[in-house]
């Protein structure tokens, strides 16, 4: 493997703070490197796992159970995870929409948790409100989590989690969302895919079967045993002070393998690309062309048409659906996915093996997508997204504030447009539940060119202000603002508001 500057640098023992390094004043990157100390192996020597399609118990019923596992993820080791079935990533939820997924979670680990389904049109008893707690069945666990307990809907043992999938075909994905341990629970494992398909995107000609492939990327550190490290503070919720930047890693896992390795024909492929990491964002790029990005959707599903990209911006939480055309490779030809932001550090490769035929194509048409005018007379809200005091410790805050789960931030009426604005010090990936968003404006100027679509996950880059159009409806209830940097999630970047 290629030793980038940083890796160099780690690898003499010097600590690297990305985001302090004082001549750069936006860096690509906030968020402190942890190095690992197992063997790793050669890029592009593990196969590319797919994470199996979830079965159901009876039609549109699922069961799934929470527990560790020791997996194989760094050959000839065993890594422990916190696993959806004891998987890594869980397993993916194959779904049409407006069909309703009833899902019974089975807690068998020895920490509280919370289901979330990032991007899902969710009432919001099925939201993962962050102290609406999913306790371990065994009754044995931890208690570091105790004063988070007031104020929430607390199950034991099992909890049925209800998902309408009321909206268009989309890539979502679900995690665990417990107050101030999200960052380390996803860390170990809990997240995975949830796809939702519609009649409008199946009567498009795009690659399907094995030619449409989940990429969920994300980076962690392995101790010498093959463990997760993971720098958690001690006697208090969040990371060690030194990375409350956010937790970066040096191994970089894709669909939970690192730098893998994927054999495609000489045609064209659709990528669900997830951007699971906890903190990195990644500029992916191709070592050689002719091979860019279309885009033909975003976190909310099909754009109106199709864009086309050198290379793709994505910070944690986002996805990009995109189609890769690899016809003007040869068999024997090899094509790496690398990350710019990273000094083109490798990130997965696909083997070219044969020519094939090709049924697939782009239309220039994709869906009845469309940019949405402001109203007149709109209501409009800023959120600032600043590093501050979170509870008595250095941390990040909302509109100056801590999150407080008693008190509403904001009470939105349903069914109508705002224009909400999300302002930032340092970069910050700004999520919302339960409806989408339109990118109105970055910087002053139009949208950017990785804000097509309906997002519901931003980058919001240093000192910039990001203007979005959204408009909630069909469910009253409390919901959540916050960063998708995990560890600044953790730290209290995190506010909520209240449908009326
Ligand atoms: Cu992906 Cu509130 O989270
Ligand atoms: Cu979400
Ligand atoms: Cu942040």
């Amino acid at each position: 493997m290629k030793l980038s500057r940083r890796t160099l640098l780690a690898a003499t023992g010097a600590a690297v703070t990305l985001t302090s390094c004082g001549l750069d004043p936006s860096p690509a990157q906030s968020g402190e490197l942890l190095r690992s100390k197992a063997k790793l192996p050669e890029p592009f020597t593990v196969p590319l796992p797919i994470p199996p399609v979830k079965k159901p118990t009876a039609p549109d019923r699922y069961r799934v159970v929470q527990r560790k596992a020791s997996l194989e993820i760094l050959p000839g080791l065993k890594t422990e995870v916190l696993g959806y079935d004891g998987l890594f990533p869980g397993p993916t939820f194959d779904v049409r929409s407006g069909r309703t997924t009833v899902v019974e979670q089975v807690n068998e680990l020895d920490v509280p948790t919370v289901l979330h389904l990032h991007g899902g049109h969710t009432p919001a008893a099925s939201d993962g409100w962050p102290l609406d707690l999913l306790m371990p069945a065994g009754g044995h666990h931890d208690h570091s989590g105790h004063h988070t307990m007031q104020g929430g809907d607390v199950k034991t043992g099992s909890r049925i989690y209800t998902f309408p999938n009321t909206q268009r075909a989309a890539t979502l994905w679900y995690h665990d969302h417990r107050m101030d341990y999200t960052a380390p629970q996803v860390y170990r494992g809990l997240f995975g895919l949830h796809l939702i398909r519609d009649e409008e995107e199946d009567r498009l000609p795009l690659p399907h079967g094995d030619r449409e492939i989940p990429l969920v990327i994300a980076d962690r550190a392995f101790a010498e045993d093959g463990s997760f490290i993971y720098p958690a503070a001690k006697g208090r919720p969040g990371v060690e002070s030194a990375y409350m930047e956010g937790v970066v890693a040096d191994v970089t896992l894709v669909n939970g393998a690192p730098w893998p390795v994927h054999e495609v024909d000489a045609v064209r492929y659709r990528l669900r690309i997830l951007n699971a990491a906890n903190a990195r964002r990644y500029e992916l790029g191709f070592d050689r062309g002719p091979a860019k990005f279309v885009q033909i959707g975003s976190d909310g599903g099909l754009l109106g048409a199709p864009v086309e990209h050198e290379t793709l911006v994505i910070a944690p939480a986002e996805r990009f659906d995109v189609i890769v055309d690899f016809s003007a490779y040869k068999p024997g030809d090899e094509v790496t996915v690398v990350n710019r932001l990273d000094e083109n550090a490798p990130v997965l490769r696909f083997k070219v093996t044969r020519r094939a035929s090709d049924d697939s194509s782009i239309p220039a048409k994709l869906s009845t997508y469309s940019a949405i005018e402001a109203p007149k007379g709109i209501v409009k809200r800023q959120w600032r997204f600043r590093r501050g005091n979170a509870g008595g410790h250095h941390g990040w805050t909302i509109n100056g504030k801590a999150f407080d789960p008693v008190n509403m931030q904001a009470q939105v009426k349903l069914d109508q447009y705002e224009i909400w604005s999300f302002v930032t010090d340092v970069h910050h990936p700004v999520h919302v539940h339960l409806a989408p968003f339109q990118v109105l404006s970055r910087r002053g100027h139009g949208p950017g060119p990785y804000d097509a679509g309906w997002k519901d996950t931003v980058d919001v880059r240093p000192a910039e202000v990001v203007e979005v159009l959204v408009k909630f409806t069909a469910h009253k209830g409390k919901y959540l603002i916050h960063c998708h940097n995990l560890e600044h999630e953790d730290m209290a970047m995190m506010a909520a508001f209240e449908t009326i």
